[in-house]
């Protein structure tokens, strides 16, 4: 098993990563001083089905656990969802200390996460990602939040977890949809850091089903410590340096609400918007026409794009950028990549930059 430490001073953690990373739970949350707290897992019904059992296994030595479920979806990252959980958690905790257990995808994450925080001004959690995307991406760092209508991760919080332990025997049981969410958030660190992890997709089969459980534990380490050297430096994202890892993100994200977040998944509206902000880019003659070859490449030959068809109207994604909270003052940021390996915050692209921008990219859609 590897270790990655995401050094915060008192609230430094670590992520454990490997095959059966999960199986020693106990003395994980023991080591961390959670034994003679109760556990709240949350996760959803899906996950509950292939995994409550192992899990319940792996949480034996609570006396007391108790297991929520919410709707398996992105609209469940919702107030709503949260109001209903207070009321168990409630009655739960009556009588004793509890710690949340988020089990699941990013959703369950940045939802649990944010229960976490705000649950009596915040409680201890533990992630345990169980998708490709929440191991590389959403389970380390501490943003937690739900969404609101018009717009994503409106309502949330910086709140860092006690640990994160990626077990990649979970991703066994991902559909492949799923494999390609995560790989776009992977293209996106390929990118944005100087790292191998673009040489490696680029020499890698298309044929990701085949790779070795080890191929996935190097990727998810490499981009956890991506992720986490970055966190380091910008906790709380107000230094210009976290914003990197919202390189595909502003287009990204407005897909996702253009859709209403029901036809395209987190890493499809992702894989869109990388290929939109590095044609920005090069329309602005920041990013070589080589090098976007070789983005655009990539997002093909991993299938990352989503199959919106018919419903998907630039102009309606363009008008949902300026809810991005990236934006200052009404201006929208991106962050364009320079090169592979180098990305740069641009603000007051023009819009017909954006219009063409976008254009182009739906082209790339079947
Ligand atoms: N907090 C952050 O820094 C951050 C970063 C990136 C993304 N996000 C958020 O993450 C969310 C997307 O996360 P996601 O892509 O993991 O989606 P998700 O949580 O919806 O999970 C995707 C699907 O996979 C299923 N699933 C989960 N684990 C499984 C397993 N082991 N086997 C089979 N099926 C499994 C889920 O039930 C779900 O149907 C978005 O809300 C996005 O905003 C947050
Ligand atoms: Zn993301």
């Amino acid at each position: 098993m590897q270790k990655v430490t995401v050094s915060l001073k008192e609230r430094s953690y670590e992520i454990l990563i490997g095959k059966g990373a999960s199986i020693g739970l106990s003395g994980i949350l023991s080591r961390l001083g959670l034994s003679s707290y109760s556990p709240v897992v949350v996760s959803n019904p899906l996950v509950y089905k292939i995994y409550r059992n192992l899990l319940q296994d792996r949480l034996a030595a609570f006396k007391d656990v108790l297991f929520l479920s919410v709707p398996d979806s992105e609209r469940s990252k919702s107030w709503h969802t949260i109001s209903k959980l207070v009321r168990p958690v409630l009655d739960f905790s009556r009588d004793k200390s509890i710690f949340l257990i988020t089990f699941g995808g990013g959703v369950v994450g940045d939802l649990g996460g944010f229960l976490a925080a705000i649950y009596k001004r915040g409680v201890p959690y533990v992630q345990i990602p169980t998708t490709l995307l929440a191991q590389v991406d959403s389970a380390i760092g501490g943003k937690v939040a739900v969404d609101l209508s018009n717009g994503k991760n409106l309502l949330g919080a910086f709140y860092q977890p006690r640990a994160v332990v990626s077990d990649i025997d979970f991703l066994s049981t991902l559909p492949e949809r799923e494999i390609k969410n995560g790989l776009a958030e992977i293209i996106k660190y390929g990118i944005l850091g100087k790292s191998k992890i673009f040489n490696i997709l680029e020499e890698s089969t298309a044929d990701f089903v085949s790779w070795p459980a080890e191929t996935w534990a190097d990727i998810v380490l490499m981009c956890s410590c991506i992720k986490a050297s970055i966190v380091e430096k910008d906790e709380l994202d107000n230094k210009d340096i976290r914003i990197a890892l919202n390189l595909g993100h502003t287009i990204g994200h407005a897909v996702e609400t253009a859709c209403g977040y029901k036809s395209v998944t987190h890493g499809e509206g992702v894989a869109f918007g990388i290929l939109a902000e590095s044609v920005i880019s090069n329309l602005l003659g920041i990013l070589s026409e080589v090098d976007l070859g070789r983005i655009i490449k990539i997002i093909l030959k991993y299938k990352c794009l989503p199959a919106i068809k018919k419903g998907f109207c630039p102009k309606r994604v363009a008008s949902f950028i300026c809810y991005d909270k990236k934006a200052k003052l009404g201006i929208s940021r991106f962050v364009l990549p320079k090169s592979i390996g180098e990305t740069e915050v641009v603000s007051g692209v023009d819009a017909g930059v954006i219009a063409q921008s976008l254009e182009k990219a739906k082209s790339f859609v079947n």
